[in-house]
């Protein structure tokens, strides 16, 4: 995690860094910091918070045509000025961000550095120490950077300064993204190409172990062995209003309100001139040749892919196993003869699942991505990517994110199933189409449903969700919403599970969210609601039309019964958010955790 920038050109570098780094804050924001560089040498500002906080410290009157800056989630060190990067070397010649994690930096430190002073408890200060370490010793600061890289194991998105060197900054990457943005008379440096929207939209994509010398009318990539790599700049096709708020609150919010749009975007980008849906021969092919998927992913990524299990073992008939991209790399399971990987992220970048995709490349399975983020690392290194058409996703909530990848997992498996000559007896188009619909009808509905949220979950400090079959796994991601914006302790289970111990858990007045909108689990869910309340639960039943009862708290339109979580989800998301709102807690940037997770 962290986002990195840096800018080298003609004009004052402070605004355009701190703009850069205020649309990176999704990577964290336990600390900030900037190092500009100017005739009177470097000039460090840092605060521990938002980079708000470290605005109102940086000194307007340094004028600097240079500088690097950084936004953290912590990983060595608790967040404080003193782990905050940038870092500088024990000479104060040396200055550097970095966004990943070095595996070997205690290592290095007592091999090389024993004699060297350290400031802080990161990782990353090994590297800067290092680089003084080798220009000490006679190296140029390139060949000094470079020897610093193949000594580091793990990754790293990596910006340098040299106090005695006013015309470049130094770029690598290793794992960790990164990108070169080119502009006239400047060029600048980002974690995400987002950042620097605001000076440019012409990007360089870095491969892993390159190294970029960055000067402002010049950009020149090597690899390790010094050798000189061509590459064409790509346009960023991103439009600068995806990426604000406009009138909305927050990003959460405007989030959940573009689901619908997004659903329609996706059945136009997956539609062929016949009007039928259409997903690339190759990608059904693979899968058609697989006896096996397993989806990989992590957190709300990971309950799309339960819920996806359903659509491709119902339409396309392929058995289907869905894993938690953290566990998987540790403790395979029993692979089958021919398996396709499917690896679900809104990110692309999550370092868990891309440590899963680098595994089983090398094995030689064949990887299919299915991301927001084109270009990203899991596309990159996956042989076949499905995009999502979300448009940037802002919130550390993921919310359209979800029902993009399940409006993509429903075409995949549907696309498939007929590839395969089985009958999929509903016309998907046209059910999505009538989702997307129910899917306004939801977001129309903020009004009831912030009423429900004070009512159930202003005062109590848990939530229990429960649901079988696929509501099961809609309240999963309904408690995950719930847990990481309001931090009311939340849980999903399967409605019959709960009374298997967790039930000891109810007290007068818990909230227990029920989801009944399967007519094969209606009577046997409300059985399960009847249980908690006997034990003084309060129930709040999110029914669908047609299986709706007297009691029930909140009632969803109908729409096809595979395709119910596209639209369950909706009042989930919007009761995470009013409950965190009620609570005055910081939606978009909740405490401790960060959109793209690229540590593992
Ligand atoms: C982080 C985010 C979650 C997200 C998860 C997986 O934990 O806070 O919102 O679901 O990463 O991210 P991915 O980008 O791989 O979907």
């Amino acid at each position: 995690m962290c986002g990195i920038v840096g800018y080298i050109g003609n004009n004052d570098s402070k605004e355009i860094l701190l703009k850069g780094l205020e649309k990176l804050e999704y990577r964290g924001y336990d600390s900030a910091g900037i190092a500009v560089k100017n005739e009177n040498g470097i000039h460090v500002f840092k605060a521990k918070g938002r980079i708000a906080d470290l605005r109102g410290i940086v000194n307007e009157n340094v004028m600097a045509e240079i500088g690097i800056g950084h936004t953290r989630w912590a990983t060595h060190g608790v967040p404080s000025m003193v782990n905050s990067h940038p870092h500088q070397s024990e000479s104060g010649r040396f200055t550097l961000v970095h966004n990943g994690v070095i595996e070997n930096y205690d290592l290095l430190k007592r091999e090389y550095l024993a004699d060297v002073r350290f400031e802080s408890e990161t990782d990353t200060e090994v590297i800067v120490q290092l680089v003084d370490k080798f220009a000490h010793e006679g190296f140029e600061t390139l060949e000094a950077f470079r020897n610093t890289l193949k000594l580091l194991h793990g990754s790293y998105a990596l910006a340098l300064l040299d106090a005695e060197d006013n015309e470049t900054i130094y770029v690598a990457k290793n794992k960790s993204p990164l990108l070169v943005g080119l502009g006239d008379g400047f060029n600048v440096v980002a974690s995400d190409a987002m950042a620097m929207l605001q000076v440019t939209n012409q990007y360089v994509e870095l491969m892993d172990k390159e190294i970029v010398i960055v000067a402002k009318d010049e950009v020149t990539i090597q690899n390790l062995a010094g050798e000189t790599i061509n590459r064409t700049p790509y346009t960023a096709e991103l439009d600068a209003s995806d990426i604000e708020k406009g009138t909305y609150p927050h990003y959460m919010l405007k989030e959940i309100d573009e689901q619908p749009a997004v659903l329609r975007k996706i059945i136009q980008a997956y539609q062929n001139d016949q009007g039928q849906l259409k997903i690339e021969e190759e990608i059904i092919s693979a899968v058609k040749a697989a006896d096996r998927i397993y989806i990989i992913a992590a957190g709300t990524s990971y309950h799309a892919g339960l819920v996806g299990k359903q659509f491709i073992e119902n339409l396309a008939k392929v058995p289907v196993e869905v894993h938690i991209s953290s566990e998987f790399g540790y403790n395979m399971p029993l692979l089958s003869e021919r398996p396709l990987f499917i690896f679900i992220s809104q990110s692309g970048e999550t370092a868990d699942s891309r440590a899963v995709l680098v595994q089983v490349k090398e094995m030689g399975y064949p990887a299919l991505t299915i991301t927001n983020v084109p270009g990203s690392t899991l596309s990159r290194e996956a042989d076949y990517t499905l995009l999502l058409h979300a448009g940037p996703e802002i919130a550390v909530a993921s919310t359209k994110a979800y029902t993009a990848q399940l409006a993509v997992l429903g075409i995949l498996a549907e696309v498939t199933a007929k590839s395969r000559g089985l009958e999929v007896s509903f016309d998907l188009i046209h059910e999505l189409g009538l989702a997307a619909n129910a899917m306004e009808v939801l977001c129309d509905s903020k009004e009831i449903i912030e009423v429900m949220a004070r009512e159930f979950l202003s005062v109590t400090r848990n939530c229990f969700f429960i649901g079988r079959g696929i509501d099961f796994y809609v309240g999963l991601e309904g408690a995950l919403k719930l847990k990481e914006i309001s931090y009311i302790q939340a849980e999903g289970f399967a409605g019959g599970e709960l009374k298997h111990g967790t039930i000891a858990l109810i007290e007068e007045g818990t909230p227990v969210i029920a989801l009944a909108t399967q007519e094969s689990v209606n009577l046997s869910i409300r059985g399960n609601v009847k249980e908690v309340v006997a034990r003084g639960a309060n129930p709040c039943i999110i029914s669908m039309n047609g299986l709706n009862m007297d009691e029930d708290s909140f009632v969803i339109p109908e729409v096809h019964e595979l395709l119910t979580p596209l639209i369950s989800v909706i009042p989930l998301q919007l009761l995470a958010y009013y409950a965190a709102l009620h609570r005055d807690c910081d939606v978009d940037k909740p405490r401790n955790l960060a959109k793209s997770v690229t540590v593992e």
